[in-house]
């Protein structure tokens, strides 16, 4: 089919050469010419394990055209889906500008029937909103041309949005109209069947891939809902891991226990300093305004960020209770990405956590293995250093904030002989705490 991927972040990029792959024509599209002409050469401004060469064997065969020409792109596509940002405002609602925009530019080029698939994570009510502007754009048109809205959530994980988009584990088809419902059905067969031969990695390949059929509204919560739930249940577990603390508890074993219970699941139940990223702060907040426009508070939700904003922090209590004074002492800090296997900082704890350190007049010195210029918030004062050991060279506390693979095999006899006090706080827990207290290490992590 011909298709047209507008905005070209995580989600747009990784929803493009997947239908790419399986054998659709694409034209990923971006107001920014600058990205577009950098995509043009295979080179991918995000880290994402497989996408660089995805792309680049995509732009080969011809299936992959990066252009910076919207409405072109729109006019030559049957489908359309639109991936641009909703980034939140101060309110914590979402903001719509992109996607009004471009919904205003589908009016002005539509020149036939098209689908128009939102993947783009926006409030209860936008694909109706979609409707509307494109609607009201078309006067211009000599033709008013018929148009299907569909919600089409996206639930890849960073990290991981590559085979997420290949072996997701739902679809999810929100829309009022039979056939574009059955025009996405035929576009997603190959990966509903799980029949398309991509070589990269199979290891995830599933037998089938549910896919729901619901109205957009439903559809557009159950994004929502979703991401909310999993926030949800992190920062359960982590007010569970502070009674812990106090009670003498250890969160590893209590999670274990908890997790062998199917109705619970051992995912998303690590204990931690907290949840960040583009989507989970974004998101929870977005629901929570929503319910609350609504009449319907939210307390639930209200209580998940409040629980999450107080646990980064728990990690500054933590150095406090070990150093006593932060001023003048040296901090060396392990990750700044939020999570490990992405370049992305945005709301990650580590920026919140190293300008507090700062603030307290600590010199922090940092190390993340794939992050390497300072995050947009971070406070520049911070030291950035190569190598993790060179992070803790003269430190009087160590913090682990994100969980990178490297971080599990570090050397702690080198790591002893480097730094000026042996203070770890591990917020993943990912270090083995017996070990480190036998080679002299005061440690501590969350709830363990
Ligand atoms: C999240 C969802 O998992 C995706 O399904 C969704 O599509 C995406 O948001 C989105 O809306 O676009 P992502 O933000 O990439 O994906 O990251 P996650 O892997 O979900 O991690 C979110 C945060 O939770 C990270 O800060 C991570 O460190 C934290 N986390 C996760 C924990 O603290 N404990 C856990 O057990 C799991």
């Amino acid at each position: 089919m011909k298709v047209c991927v507008i905005g070209t972040g995580y989600v747009g990029l990784v929803t493009g050469v997947c239908l790419a792959e399986i054998g659709n024509n694409v034209f990923c599209v971006d107001k920014d010419s600058n990205k577009i002409e950098l995509l043009k050469t295979g080179k991918v401004p995000i880290y994402e394990e497989g996408l660089e060469e995805l792309i680049k064997k995509n732009i080969k065969s011809g299936h992959l055209i990066f252009h910076s020409d919207t409405s072109f792109a729109i006019k030559e596509s049957d489908i359309i889906f639109i991936c641009v940002g909703t980034p939140p405002l101060p309110s914590g609602k979402p903001n719509l500008s992109a996607i009004d925009e471009v919904a205003k530019l589908i009016g002005q080029s539509i020149n036939g029937y098209k689908i128009i698939s939102n993947k783009s994570t926006v409030p209860i009510g936008t694909a109706k909103r979609i409707k509307k502007i494109i609607k009201e754009n078309q006067n211009d048109n000599k033709n008013d041309y018929e148009f299907d809205i569909i919600s089409n959530p996206e639930f890849l994980k960073e990290g991981e949005a590559v085979a997420d988009a290949f072996f997701p584990e739902r679809i999810v088809i929100g829309s009022e109209s039979e056939k574009a419902i059955e025009i996405m059905k035929e576009l997603y067969k190959p990966i509903i069947n799980q029949d398309f031969d991509y070589a990269v990695n199979n290891a995830h390949k599933r037998d089938k891939v549910p896919v729901l059929i619901t109205d957009s509204t439903s559809s557009e919560l159950i994004k929502y809902a979703s991401n909310a739930f999993l926030a949800t249940k992190i920062s359960f577990v982590n007010e569970i891991a502070n009674i812990c603390e106090r009670v003498g508890a250890n969160i590893l074993d209590v999670t274990y226990g908890m997790g062998l219970d199917s109705r619970i699941g051992s995912r998303f139940i690590k204990a931690g300093i907290g949840w960040g990223g583009s989507c989970f702060p974004k998101d929870v907040r977005a629901l929570s305004y929503t319910a609350e426009e609504y009449g319907s508070p939210a307390n639930i939700l209200n209580a998940v960020i409040q629980v999450n904003n107080h646990q980064r922090f728990k990690v500054v209590q933590k150095a406090v209770n070990m150093l006593g004074i932060i001023d003048d002492k040296v901090i060396g800090i392990l990750g700044l990405a939020f999570k490990p296997n992405t370049n992305d900082t945005r709301e990650a704890p580590s920026v919140a956590i190293i300008n507090k350190f700062l603030e307290l007049g600590a010199e922090v010195r940092v190390y993340d293995p794939v992050v390497k210029d300072y995050p947009e918030n971070m406070d520049k004062g911070a030291i950035m250093t190569a190598s993790p050991y060179e992070a803790v060279e003269g430190a009087n506390l160590m913090v682990l904030v994100t969980e990178w693979d490297e971080f599990y095999n570090l050397d702690f006899k080198k790591i002893k002989n480097l730094m000026a006090n042996f203070n770890i706080i591990d917020g993943r827990n990912i270090f083995d705490k017996k070990k480190l207290q036998e080679l002299g290490f005061n440690y501590t992590g969350i709830g363990y």
